[in-house]
């Protein structure tokens, strides 16, 4: 690998983009093999401009292969975020049924309007490809959707709504989201909107997806609203919010037991971290497998145009499968890292048991390259009130987490992991995740690359996703004794080649 100056910062299993900026996942759908990425993309510096829509594919979704810019910006505007569908029986008439259309829908932003004074710069464009995601041609006919006079109206999520039978598409419009109807991908009917007044509303809202899903291990279905915001995370900065309801085609309701969750200006957060935002979901995969799979951006508005890398800015997060969990009545979308990871497990450290009965290094650089893990463990009969666990190296670059049974919350605390200078809102404070339910075990999965931490408690129930920035790489990962010790259970190490 690569450990040049330039390099000492490219993750070595998340996805960056050879050079440029970058920021949401747009577009991403699976078709004839391969899983489609599109990206917010800035070709041409290391900070957020002109929007296209770079693109990579993959038939793993964990080595990718970047290809030509798929939508550059015209007078029409810069692209901005949208998504893409694969359509199957041709509604919209751009292809035929050998050879379906693939459809992107993104947001027109119109800098001239909006430099002029103006309001109504942002509306809805669609362009299709004929060559599975390869090159694009934009409709003639732009935008399908116009500005209604709104500041904020962007990010068009489209899904096929197999239960109603019907293209559906949702937008995040200031402070709610709007739902959308259409037969052909060209024509959309305004259906209702979502949210005001309800969840959280610290910022502006962004990047909506809205699907169905089963609840696990039931026949039971609901629909599931995931919501970025910007600012007004649980930690500060950008963050993705969700909502559990049910939707009859045409509004959207939320279901009884989640509204509590949510009271007040309360939200329940995909990832508590300060790295996961404007996450969506591919199309087009579960009518193949099933899944319902998520890619966030891994980094936050705060400071995501100052982080220490040059020629290229941005990862994306672990792929990862959303599950619907229901347990004592109420409803949590759980984040799991997708299978396809195992099929990159080379060496492997089984423990049944590790006892921590001092501070006690679990693994360290003689064993395990730490920047590329894999890690899994469960605890038992929990007594302490914290429980510490850090990665480290030599220079005392420190990333610790894990969570506080007293007073209730998970945490990750990079405020002494390498650099920090480059912006007083990176390491402020320590990030916390809220515990809202009595546990007396605890199963914990840890994915650890060069520059990031994503943490995956109670089998995905609570996530933090975090990156940091060492002087050099991670060489120890230990936990901490507090008063009684405690002991690791079925302890898996995995060490990552790529
Ligand atoms: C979210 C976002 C979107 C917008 C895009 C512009 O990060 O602000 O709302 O479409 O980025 O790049």
């Amino acid at each position: 690998k690569d450990y040049s100056e330039a390099e000492l910062y490219r993750p070595n299993f998340h996805f960056t983009p050879q050079k440029g900026w970058m920021n949401d996942p747009n577009g991403m759908f699976y078709y004839n093999g391969y899983y489609h990425l599109f990206f917010q993309y800035y070709p041409d510096s290391n900070v957020w401009g002109p929007m296209h829509w770079g693109h990579a594919i993959s038939t793993d979704m964990i080595t990718w292969t970047e290809k030509p810019i798929a939508l550059y910006p015209d007078e029409k505007g810069y692209i901005f975020s949208g998504s893409a569908v694969v359509d199957i029986k041709n509604t919209s008439g751009f292809g035929s049924l050998e050879n379906p259309p693939i459809v992107a829908m993104f947001t027109y932003h119109d800098m001239k309007k909006e430099k002029a004074g103006e309001t109504n710069y942002q509306s809805q464009g669609i362009a299709y490809s004929l060559d599975e995601g390869l090159t694009w041609t934009k409709y003639e006919a732009n935008p399908v959707i116009k500005n209604p006079d709104m500041k904020d109206f962007r990010d068009p999520k489209m899904t096929w709504d197999a239960i109603h039978q019907q293209w559906i598409m949702a937008l995040a419009a200031g402070d709610k989201t709007m739902f959308y109807s259409s037969k052909n991908l060209k024509e959309w009917k305004l259906l209702s909107d979502f949210g005001k007044a309800i969840g959280a509303h610290g910022g502006v809202w962004e990047c909506p997806d809205f699907f169905p899903m089963t609840v696990e291990g039931t026949d039971e279905y609901k629909w599931v609203l995931l919501l970025s915001i910007n600012p007004g995370g649980p930690n500060g900065g950008s963050a993705t919010q969700y909502f559990v309801g049910d939707f009859d085609g045409n509004n959207f309701k939320l279901d009884e037991s989640f509204s509590k969750d949510i009271n007040g200006d309360k939200g329940v957060w995909i990832d508590y971290g300060r790295d996961n935002y404007a996450g969506v979901t591919f199309s087009n995969v579960s009518e193949v497998d099933g899944r319902k799979l998520f890619i966030g951006w891994m980094s936050n508005w705060n400071y995501a145009q100052k982080v220490p890398t040059e020629t290229w800015r941005s990862s994306m997060t672990i792929p990862r499968e959303l599950v619907l969990v229901k347990k004592d009545g109420h409803y949590s979308v759980n984040s799991r890292p997708v299978k396809e990871l195992q099929n990159y497990v080379g060496k492997t450290i089984k423990k049944e048991t590790l006892k921590i009965d001092k501070e006690t290094v679990i693994v360290d650089k003689s064993v395990i390259n730490l920047s590329s893990m894999d890690i899994h463990f469960s605890l038992k009969n929990l007594k302490e009130d914290t429980y510490t666990f850090s990665l480290s190296n030599e220079l005392k670059n420190t990333v610790k987490f894990g969570f506080n049974k007293k007073e209730n919350y998970f945490f990750i605390d990079r405020t002494q992991s390498g650099d920090l200078s480059f912006s007083p809102l990176f390491a402020n404070k320590i990030s916390k995740a809220p515990i809202t339910e009595k546990f007396d075990a605890i199963d914990v999965r840890i994915i650890v690359d060069k520059t990031s931490i994503e943490i995956f408690y109670n089998n995905g129930k609570t996530v933090m996703t975090e990156t940091f920035f060492p002087e050099k790489p991670m060489e120890t990962f230990s936990a901490t004794k507090e008063k009684f010790g405690y002991t690791l259970e079925n302890l898996t190490i995995n060490q990552l080649n790529f």
